[in-house]
């Protein structure tokens, strides 16, 4: 059922060295249009606009957190044996289409289409597509299958934890995927070891207690990441613009359509009409990126302030919001500057908490710990460290963004 490439091929990667396809099907959707769009799309949307290097593609991550399930379902002793050639395989597509729905800029995108990325993975695996096609000629259950991991609903949860669990493929790829592209020294944590000391309890994903110190790592990796990437304030000024940009072109297109001829590549997305898969194919962010080019002299001058501001990166400024009369002494700032303030101030809250375990009903998705006494614990209960977190209240931060000028003095 499932052929073998002619040989193994080899994909050279910073993160893990090297990374290893032998299974015709996963190679022929790493060659379908609809994964090779992924490289057109940044993994960190605009943080490329405060990490200079944050250049890598959503491809590279999706070939990584393949990697990562690949050499899971073959080195964990248990996963080798417990699941099918055709379980193995179905986990490792998984991994590797997990984010094949993602349009450009993310968050700002997905404001403004008002459709998850969740929505179209789904319909990319399941519908009419280059990648629906592969798998269909292998197996009439695989793209259903696929799409059940992706989505947390398989009825075999054990795949379902390899691809979104506390301590999954997902996160560890991408975790040192950022940390190595945007030259942070945090995020880094021992992948090897994690993988190396990984077990299958009752169905459960588990660490033996000897690998604890990589995952008490890992939590923090990702403490300091949210901080200091993912949430960045800077970050949230740039995809905030883009949001407002995206925001005032739909208002145009409510009002005056005809102005916004030229950028058809947005239309589908502006019009709040059920989108296809044709017009997320074809909307990457270089198609992006050439239509705001066009933008920058558009008749209206709403619009081409907030493109100018975009691609000069002429950011919003940003204050800690405190109470609500702060965000009307800016309002008040704004008018009299005569800035429309409908696209001109935005806040944003940020809230992250290091690790808390799941509620009860998605527990197979905490991380669990198989101690010395061969009994699994969930890691707050074995760790001081983890447990002295989780006590702590959950860290928030609320800011408002709004143009420089409005805070001179
Ligand atoms: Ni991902």
């Amino acid at each position: 059922m499932f052929h073998k490439t002619a040989e193994i091929k080899v994909l050279r990667d910073p993160i893990h060295g090297y990374i290893h396809v032998e299974d015709q099907v996963i190679w022929d959707c790493i060659n379908a249009k609809e994964m090779q769009r992924l490289r057109r799309i940044h993994q960190l949307g605009g943080d490329f606009q405060i990490y200079h290097t944050a250049e890598h593609s959503r491809f590279s991550h999706s070939l990584g957190v393949y990697e990562i399930v690949r050499r899971m379902v073959h080195e964990i002793l248990e996963l080798s044996q417990q699941l099918s050639e055709y379980e193995k395989i179905a986990v490792m597509l998984a991994g590797l289409l997990h984010d094949i729905g993602h349009g450009p800029f993310s968050h700002a995108f997905e404001a403004i289409s008002r459709r998850k990325h969740e929505e179209f993975t789904r319909k990319i695996i399941t519908e009419d597509s280059e990648i629906h096609a592969t798998l269909q000629k292998v197996h009439p259950h695989l793209s259903d299958d696929v799409a059940n991991i992706i989505s947390g609903t398989h009825q075999n949860d054990l795949l379902n934890q390899i691809i979104s669990g506390q301590l999954d493929a997902d996160r560890m790829d991408y975790l040192l995927r950022d940390a190595y592209f945007t030259g942070t020294s945090y995020g880094h944590f021992d992948l090897e070891r994690i993988i190396r000391t990984m077990r299958i309890v009752d169905q459960k994903l588990a660490v033996k207690e000897s690998g604890i110190h990589s995952v008490e790592d890992y939590i923090m990796a990702r403490y300091h990441m949210y901080w200091q990437v993912y949430l960045h304030p800077v970050a949230r000024s740039y995809e905030g613009l883009i949001a407002m940009l995206f925001h005032r072109m739909r208002d145009l297109y409510c009002t005056k359509r005809d102005s916004l001829n030229e950028v058809s590549m947005f239309h589908p997305f502006l019009s709040g009409q059920e989108t296809s898969i044709d017009d997320l194919f074809c909307l990457d962010e270089a198609a992006a990126y050439y239509g705001f080019s066009l933008l920058r002299t558009h008749e209206d001058a709403i619009l081409r302030d907030l493109t100018r501001r975009v691609l000069d990166r002429d950011l919003f400024e940003y204050r800690t919001f405190t109470c609500e009369e702060d965000s009307e002494m800016i309002r008040e700032r704004l008018r009299t500057l005569n800035y429309d303030e409908r696209y001109y101030i935005f806040t944003d809250k940020a809230a992250e908490k290091l690790y808390s375990p799941y509620s009860r009903k998605d527990s197979g998705h905490n991380i669990w710990i198989l101690c010395e006494d061969h009994r699994v614990r969930e890691l707050s209960e074995v760790s001081d460290m983890v447990h002295a977190v989780c006590a702590s209240p959950t860290k928030e931060e609320r800011k408002v963004y709004f143009p420089k000028e409005v805070m001179m003095d």
